[in-house]
């Protein structure tokens, strides 16, 4: 989905040092805290990429508020979202019944102990799926690779840096080349299509411009 803050960085409170908040709590607050977070709209680098592929199964990685699946959805494809935030999966399928999307689904769940099961899934998708707090995205995204069928992608745009009004880098804010080396995977068994940092004109909260850095990532099972 289009990585904008609908609200500049939810409500949520501030855990105190002695209790951090577990992953779930953390992204469940930060949805119940607004009303909506994401723009809902699709991602553009992942739009591009699905507009030249066979609609056929698509599984999103921490789909948010679900936009990119019901996108996928309405492009023909039977998507699937999961997203550790039942609040965030309850918007997402909110969204698939008010646009009469019964090929989108969405479940709750907590990908760092999740096991898809094997050649299920034309695509595997996943926008931005980084937090600030832990998350094991490489191993994830490496489990995921085992969904796709022989000819399925995976599309990944993710950020490469911090916005350029701010500096908070992240140690999970990987460029596409590195993000690659990272996932270190045969490449007998994989085509790189794209990797790619892409810069994305942005509005800082100021009011200035700016701009994104997004790592573009996609790969295809030979
Ligand atoms: C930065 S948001 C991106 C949301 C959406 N893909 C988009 O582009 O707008 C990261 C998402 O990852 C989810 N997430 C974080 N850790 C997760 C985990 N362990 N399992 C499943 N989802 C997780 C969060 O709930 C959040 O919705």
């Amino acid at each position: 989905m289009t990585h904008q803050h609908q609200h500049a960085h939810g409500h949520a409170p501030a855990p105190t040092p002695n209790t951090p908040l577990s992953p779930a709590d953390h992204w469940e607050q930060r949805y119940a805290g607004s009303d909506r977070v994401w723009s809902g709209k699709v991602n553009q680098a992942l739009a591009a990429v699905v507009a030249g592929l066979a609609p056929g199964d698509s599984i999103d990685l921490g789909c948010g508020e679900g936009g990119d699946v019901l996108w996928l959805a309405e492009q023909g494809w039977t998507a699937h979202g999961l997203d550790i935030s039942e609040t965030a999966v309850g918007r997402a399928r909110a969204g698939a019944t008010s646009r009469g999307l019964t090929t989108a689904t969405f479940a709750a769940t907590d990908l760092e102990a999740w096991e898809p099961e094997r050649a299920s899934a034309d695509l595997v998708t996943a926008s931005f799926f980084q937090s600030d707090v832990p998350l094991e995205r490489t191993r994830i995204l490496r489990r995921a690779l085992t969904a796709l069928r022989p000819g399925g992608h995976l599309v990944s745009v993710s950020h490469a840096a911090p916005p350029s009004w701010a500096d908070h880098h992240r140690a999970d804010m990987l460029g596409a080349a590195e993000e690659l080396a990272q996932l270190d995977l045969p490449t007998a068994d994989w085509e790189v299509v794209t990797c790619e940092d892409r810069p994305r004109p942005a509005i800082a909260p100021d009011g200035s411009a700016g701009e994104h850095l997004d790592a573009v990532l996609v790969l295809r099972r030979r």
